[in-house]
């Protein structure tokens, strides 16, 4: 596994790879690497020739209050982890993907507005600005990225079509632990008492869906569930809905394809999950 810093270098064996008729897949991560990104390390073998992961820790996706500094940064652990289960062809861990004179930022609307564009308007700024830079590091056939981020898959895929870039964007599905808790590098920072509790959203989100499929009324359903999660211990609810999974449109006549989407605190850790009513 070879472990580069430097745009010319990725573009050039990127290129490489390509002329000799192989193709690529990228897995853009920001280390911390889990089960969850080995998962989309290991279909990444399965859809390409070559497979590149890209760890970066974008400062422009955090918010001045948020945890860039404490964001954990495990590069070492992380290169063992991918050896150790499976590998891929490079680790790309970008230096100085910013300059001071950087002035250039991607806005995504659409998709991008609801949910994480209200409760983080910064947040996809950053996410398509830093990710349209690594696509140009990195020329991939595809690129793969996790369900668990479900609205940023979808402001991805948006930028890509919209933009004209030639990349097929992957979904895969979230990983969970074995009790439901959706794995982030965010649980982490979970004390003992908060790990234990959340796995509660995940089942307030299943009980959320039961509920709607037997007939409650969807508010109703939703105001339940936060209920439950605030007595529980929860902090505050960002949001608790169900939504279309293509426009993200509030949901007034469920369908199989209708998503629970939630956003709330535990302590100080913000955590986030969806699933498909089903
Ligand atoms: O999902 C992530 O880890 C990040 O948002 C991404 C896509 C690597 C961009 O920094």
């Amino acid at each position: 596994m070879k472990i580069l810093h430097q745009k010319t270098d990725m573009v050039a064996v990127t290129k490489a790879w390509q002329g000799s008729g192989e193709t690529v897949c990228l897995v853009p991560t920001m280390g911390n690497i889990h089960r969850g990104h080995l998962a989309l390390i290991e279909r990444a073998r399965k859809t390409a020739e070559r497979v590149v992961v890209s760890i970066y820790v974008n400062p422009t996706q955090f918010g001045t209050d948020e945890d860039f500094d404490s964001y954990p940064r495990t590069i070492d652990t992380d290169c063992d982890v991918i050896a150790a289960e499976g590998g891929c062809d490079v680790i790309y861990a970008p230096t100085g993907l910013y300059d001071a004179a950087h002035a250039t930022n991607i806005i995504p609307s659409g998709v991008a507005l609801p949910m994480e564009g209200e409760a983080r308007p910064h947040f996809f700024v950053g996410v398509a600005t830093v990710v349209s830079k690594l696509f140009n590091h990195i020329p991939a056939d595809f690129a793969i990225f996790g369900e668990k981020d479900f609205q940023q898959l979808a402001v991805i895929r948006q930028m890509v079509r919209d933009l004209d870039i030639n990349i097929s964007i992957l979904a895969h599905p979230t990983i969970r632990e074995a009790d439901g808790l959706a794995l982030s590098s965010r649980n982490q920072y979970l004390t003992p008492a908060q790990r234990r509790l959340a796995p509660k959203i995940y089942a307030q989100m299943q009980n959320t869906c039961a509920l709607i499929k037997n007939g409650t009324d969807i508010n109703t359903a939703i105001c339940l569930a936060k209920d439950q999660l605030q007595k529980t211990g929860f902090g505050r609810i960002d949001y608790f809905d169900l939504r279309e999974p293509d426009d993200f449109q509030l949901c007034d006549k469920p369908t199989a394809a209708s998503r629970v989407f939630v956003a709330l605190w535990l302590g100080s850790t913000r955590l986030i999950d969806n699933c498909a009513i089903g």
